[in-house]
């Protein structure tokens, strides 16, 4: 739906500069990032505007979460927030997402990021402390959020994020940080180490205090995929079993660690024979058991159920975690959305005529004439107005393809439609500052 500029992207994601991606399936082709095209989220329950309008983009082990809504077993939504400056319409998005995942049943993890806005941003903690209670998260609840099943907490309060950021580092070389993120002699080590506080975000809420092993889905910007490929592989590398289809073809429980691998091979056969399969060919020098009975479609529910003994055994059991990567709203001015350029952003704090003001001068698809435009019709693929009705501001699907059709065809003008976009944003606006009034007193409900 909308343009795919062409974009030279480099080889890397880079998490902490200002690029836009344009170049989504490119993005998806050079990191594997899962195509969301298949609709493979089309069985959850009412599915939401950035799904099915394909803002959201792709995902990562996205199965494993549709799994667990299908079936009703628990499963957990983590992500942070930058809480430097202040909140617009491209902060949104993630909450937005998170409000929808609460409807339909995840638990919700929200991580203050005050220890990377420290690291990377130069902001002091108390800084950070006073952009999240005072904007951010007044506006999270302003916008839906509910308290039930439902924490934020501050990376640089919670121990465990802390202590297991330390202790999954224990297996990621500087080599993997260097490839992953281009950090070279001159980067400072608190920085070096953010990625590893937001892998502990994203895995503590597996431990057994945060709920346990459980499927987990971070929703973020594109941008943040090197930390969720670290997350994924850090995960794997702490599992103590393997369940793998080997060279010839065989179905195979492997132990991935040299101590107590008997005590660890006896759990693997007593928990298959509990799965009903019977035919085991254990070869404890290869630290193995073969599954003859087994065929591929085996392996995930006898990973899960080997992945939920591990904690026993002196292990983690993390499930990977899922995750799924949005496209990036388009400021009004034509570049990135961002809050070092005012005019480029809606704040969820701007005054209704401040917003309006900028939709009024924002760059849409209109042609340079209006003869021109009625005769060959507007581009709102190329046009930020049209964005703001697909992201934010109009629910229904048929009223939006009317004035995507309409605009094509040259039957609407683009005043008409800023007009309407200054109408609806009033009112959304409106609404959200209506109701952080009454938030502030509300959030202590939110801090664990
Ligand atoms: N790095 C994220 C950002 O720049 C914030 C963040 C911290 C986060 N921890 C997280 C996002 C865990 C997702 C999951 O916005
Ligand atoms: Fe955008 Fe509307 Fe103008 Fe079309 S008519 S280019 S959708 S503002």
């Amino acid at each position: 739906m909308l343009l795919v500029l062409r974009y030279l992207i480099t080889m890397k994601i880079d998490p902490w500069s200002s690029t836009t991606y344009q170049d989504y399936s490119r993005l998806r082709d050079e990191f594997g990032i899962e195509d969301f095209s298949d609709e493979s989220w089309k069985n959850l329950p009412h599915p939401h505007k950035l799904l099915r309008r394909g803002v959201i983009f792709g995902h990562r082990g996205f199965q494993l979460i549709q799994d667990s809504v299908t079936k009703k077993k628990p499963w957990a939504i983590l992500t942070g927030l930058m809480p430097s400056g202040k909140m617009h319409l491209g902060h949104k998005m993630v909450i937005d997402e998170v409000i929808y995942y609460q409807s339909i049943g995840a638990d919700i993890n929200i991580a203050v990021a005050d220890i990377e806005a420290f690291a990377t941003r130069g902001y002091t903690l108390e800084q950070t402390k006073d952009f999240a209670l005072n904007e951010y998260i007044p506006s999270y609840i302003a916008l839906g959020l509910k308290p039930e099943k439902c924490r934020i907490y501050f990376q640089s309060k919670n121990e465990d994020v802390k202590d297991l950021a330390y202790i999954l580092g224990k297996k990621i070389n500087w080599s993997q940080m260097q490839a992953t993120y281009g950090f070279d002699g001159s980067c400072n080590m608190a920085h070096v180490f953010s990625p590893l506080i937001q892998t502990g975000d994203i895995l503590h809420v597996q431990l057994e205090k945060y709920g346990g092993n459980r499927p987990t889905l971070v929703p973020v910007g594109v941008d943040q995929d090197p930390h969720i490929r670290l997350s994924r592989d850090v995960a794997q590398a702490h599992r103590l079993y393997n369940v793998i289809v080997t060279k010839d073809n065989k179905i195979g429980v492997f132990v991935k660690i040299d101590e107590n691998v008997s005590k660890l091979l006896d759990n693997a056969e007593k928990i298959l024979n509990s799965l009903s399969f019977n035919k085991l060919k254990r070869i404890t020098d290869y630290k193995a058991i073969y599954i003859e009975d087994a065929v591929e479609e085996d392996i995930q529910k006898i990973d899960e159920k080997l992945a939920r003994t591990e904690t026993k055994l002196g292990g983690y059991g993390f499930f990977q975690p899922s995750a799924t990567f949005h496209r990036f709203i388009t400021g009004l001015t034509g570049e990135k959305m961002s809050s070092s350029k005012p005019e480029s952003a809606i704040f969820l704090t701007d005054s209704p005529k401040d917003a309006t003001k900028k939709i009024m001068t924002s760059k849409t698809g209109g042609a340079v004439t209006l003869e021109e435009q009625k005769k060959y019709g507007g581009k709102p693929d190329e046009c930020v107005v049209y964005e703001l009705f697909l992201y934010h501001l109009i629910e229904d699907d048929k009223e939006l393809q009317d004035i995507y059709t309409s605009c094509k065809k040259g039957e609407k003008m683009c005043g008409q439609c800023k007009k309407y976009a200054s109408e609806l944003i009033e009112k959304l606006l409106t609404d959200i500052q209506e109701k952080r009034k009454n938030a502030t007193g509300k959030i202590k409900q939110y801090l664990s």
